[in-house]
């Protein structure tokens, strides 16, 4: 794969990455459509990252499906797709990886211990690897999103880091590798986080900028699901991820909810529609 990217950038060629942990869905498409509009080649990666399980999370029955994942990225013109092995990846011995102080440690990185470490450490491998030009991310995974950005540019790294937005189900689910493993009744109640955000959505629009407000509507409406459990539910600075007062700069509305036995995160970004405006921009 090194030798194929070094060939494209001696040919002057804009390189994609879109990197992912396989059982492709819409979401992953549209990261592909937005890197095959912008680049040429367009490298996909599929890679079942163990250093970003827990021990206690889904690694083992993790959805994979590599022949209908092959099959969708030869239709969506990828031009090839990095598919190692995690003995490849992680050799024998194996010791360095890379921390993104602060950011690792809260919302995501406190429910999920030691999860951050292992997506930074494998997303700096691959763009190692590639040494693509732009590598693409979904904003479903805002958190992550927001620290491989850190990362690129606390370490020089020459790749621009692409986030692209969320894809819903047409009830507007977000889409995750992780609803597989939902049954009729969970699919059905799994529609209460985007149903939150929107509640939230309409009390920002309708002048209310409190974060304490905006998270008892949240809870209102996440507590009225039976089978919805909330891990958290925050609204947090999009740069630093700290929780903010009031809505007044660019924000995430954050929500990690577990349904059943299936955790989900879901957000809503809001920003000001000019600097200095008190009029909001959503993005669900
Ligand atoms: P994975 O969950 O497979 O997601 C790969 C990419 O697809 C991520 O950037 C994620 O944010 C994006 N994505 C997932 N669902 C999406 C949706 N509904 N709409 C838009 N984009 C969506 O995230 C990972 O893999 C891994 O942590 C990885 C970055 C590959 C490192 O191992």
């Amino acid at each position: 794969m090194k030798e194929k990217a070094r060939q494209a950038r001696a040919e002057n060629r804009i390189i994609g990455l879109v990197p992912t942990m396989g059982a492709l869905h819409d979401g992953h498409a549209s990261l592909i459509a937005r890197a095959k509009r912008e680049c040429s080649p367009v490298i996909a990666s599929i890679f079942v990252n163990p250093k970003q399980f827990g021990p206690s999370e889904d690694f083992a029955k993790y959805p994979r499906s590599f022949e209908t994942d092959c099959e969708k990225l030869r239709q969506a013109g990828v031009d090839a797709l990095l598919a190692p092995e995690a003995a490849e990846v992680y050799p024998k011995g194996f010791s360095t990886y890379v921390h993104v102080e602060g950011l690792s440690e809260k919302l995501e990185g406190r429910s999920r211990p030691g999860h951050f470490r292992g997506v930074s450490t494998v997303v700096l491998k691959l763009l190692e690897i590639v040494q693509p030009h732009r590598a693409y991310f979904g904003r479903k995974d805002a958190q992550q999103a927001r620290l491989i950005t850190h990362m690129a540019r606390d370490l020089n790294l020459d790749s621009e880091i692409v986030v692209c937005p969320i894809v819903r189900e047409p009830d507007g689910l977000a889409l995750s590798s992780r609803n597989a493993y939902l049954n009729r009744e969970e699919r059905k109640a799994a529609t209460v986080l985007v149903g939150a955000l929107q509640a939230a959505k309409q009390e920002l629009g309708a002048g209310h900028r409190d974060a304490l407000h905006l998270a008892s509507t949240l809870r209102r409406k996440l507590d009225s699901e039976p089978l919805a459990a909330v891990d958290y539910a925050a609204v947090v600075d999009a740069e630093s991820f700290e929780p903010v007062v009031r809505v007044s700069c660019a924000c995430y509305v954050l929500l990690a909810v577990f349904i059943g036995k299936t955790r989900l995160i879901d957000n809503l970004y809001v920003e000001p529609k000019a600097p200095g405006s008190d009029e909001l921009v959503f993005h669900l």
